[in-house]
């Protein structure tokens, strides 16, 4: 399969001061409305499966689904694994050709998430792979995991340079205020501590729980050194918004084709708009 490493990817949206999309795919009109959505801007794009997702679609159907999307694409794809729980299912995904993984351990203590990430680097990177990993954790749900706000903690500066220097992790996944899923007020969030973090650390760092962030805070976190941002509920709202609005003007409308390729449209539509954003159009 025709895929790049995220480092390659992120590297270059850090000299440059952009951020990339990890944006991700729940079914094949996802993947149809994102790769479709970045090729016409013209921007690189991470395209990631949670474990959720990999379960629901089966892993071979998910790779044959990107070996299609990707054979004849002029932009750079990654493939990458999204909040992956455990050295085995980082190990299946490189072993199925991923390019990319991102081991999340940042519910373990701090010498715990270093050592298990330390693994996982070490292995991904003899072959190939980049590495994503976490610090600090997000509230909300993802794959109908739920964080309580009480539980989440946002990522320390210094423990940052520590984690970053001990695993050797491509790219860093930080707790600055977003959440995942859908937002019950306006999040805040803490752009002092993200400077601090970059000014420590000049790696591509990771905003995830980006849905429901004001577009202006997102580029201002791009600004700060954000590098890739992770969107998955704005594109299953932006699908089912879609679907919902054509049942309820035609209570004949059977025909999945004509329901799931409006939604489809209705991602790309909305990949397109968040790639402005980020600032990663023209940079394929
Ligand atoms: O890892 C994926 C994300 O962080 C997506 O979060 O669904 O809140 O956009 P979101
Ligand atoms: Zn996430």
């Amino acid at each position: 399969m025709k895929l790049v490493p995220m480092a390659e990817i992120l590297n270059k949206a850090n000299d440059e001061g952009y951020a990339v999309g990890g944006f991700n795919i729940n079914n094949l009109e996802f993947l149809q409305g994102i790769i479709w959505g970045a090729e016409e801007k013209n921007s690189p794009l991470i395209l990631q499966t949670s474990e959720g997702a990999i379960k629901y679609i089966g892993m071979d159907y998910v790779l044959g689904m990107v070996e299609a999307a990707v054979k004849n694409t002029h932009i750079p794809v990654a493939l990458h694994l999204d909040h992956g729980s455990s050295f085995e299912v980082v190990m299946k995904c490189i072993r199925n050709g991923y390019s990319s993984v991102m081991f999340d351990g940042s519910h373990y203590p701090l010498a715990e998430n270093i050592e298990q990430t330390r693994k996982i680097v070490e292995a991904a990177h003899a072959v190939g792979v980049s590495v994503e990993a976490e610090l600090g954790r997000l509230g909300g749900t993802e794959d109908d995991i739920s964080v309580d706000e009480r539980e989440a903690a946002f990522t320390d500066p210094d423990e940052a340079v520590e984690f970053v220097e001990k695993t050797g992790v491509d790219a860093l996944a930080i707790a600055i205020g977003t959440a995942h899923g859908v937002y019950k007020g306006d999040p805040e969030l803490d752009f002092e501590r993200l400077k601090t973090i970059k000014e420590k650390l000049n790696i591509p760092l990771v905003l995830h729980g980006a849905s429901g962030v004001p577009l202006e805070d997102v580029k201002k976190a791009i600004s700060l050194g954000i590098n890739k941002v992770n969107i998955n509920t704005d594109f299953q709202q932006a699908f089912t918004a879609k679907v919902r609005e054509l049942f309820a003007s035609d209570e004949e409308l059977y025909d999945p084709r004509k329901y799931c390729g409006p939604g489809r449209e209705a991602i790309k539509a909305k990949v397109m708009e968040k790639i402005d954003v980020l600032g990663s159009a023209n940079k394929a």
